[in-house]
C-alpha cells in the first residue's frame, strides 16, 4: 500500500543546506526525493539517510528535464520570503 505521507523534492539535496533540509523534512514525517549532481556535495552528508524508506536520491542535473508521476504543489521558500510583509530581503 502506498504511503500517504507527502513526499518533498529537495535539489541540491547532497550540499550543505540541502542535506540539512533533508534531515528535517525526513524528521518531520515527510518522503523525501534527493536530487544532487553531485558538482559540489558529498554523498557523505546524506549516506545517513540511504537505509530509510522514507528517503529516494537521483544522481541528476536539475537543469535538465525532469518528469514528476502525479500532482505537484510547488512552494519556493524564495517567493514565500519575498511575498511575506514583515520580511525583507537586502
Ligand atoms: N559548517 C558550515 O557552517 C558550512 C559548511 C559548508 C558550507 N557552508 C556555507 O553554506 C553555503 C553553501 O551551501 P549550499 O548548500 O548553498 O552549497 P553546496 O555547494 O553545499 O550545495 C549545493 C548543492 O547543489 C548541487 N548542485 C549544484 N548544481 C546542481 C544542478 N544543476 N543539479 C543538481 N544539483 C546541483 C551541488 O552538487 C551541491 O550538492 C555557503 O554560504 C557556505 O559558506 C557552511
Amino acid at each position: 500500500m502506498p504511503s500517504r505521507r507527502k513526499r518533498v523534492l529537495i535539489t541540491g539535496a547532497a550540499g550543505f543546506i540541502g542535506s540539512h533540509l533533508c534531515d528535517r523534512f525526513i524528521k518531520d514525517g515527510f518522503r523525501v526525493v534527493g536530487m544532487d549532481n553531485l558538482i559540489t556535495g558529498n554523498l557523505a552528508n546524506i549516506e545517513h539517510l540511504f537505509e530509510l524508506e522514507a528517503f529516494q536520491f537521483f544522481h541528476h542535473d536539475i537543469t535538465t528535464y525532469v518528469h514528476v508521476a502525479g500532482p505537484i504543489s510547488a512552494t519556493p521558500m524564495k517567493s514565500r520570503l519575498l511575498t511575506s510583509p514583515k520580511r525583507s530581503l537586502p
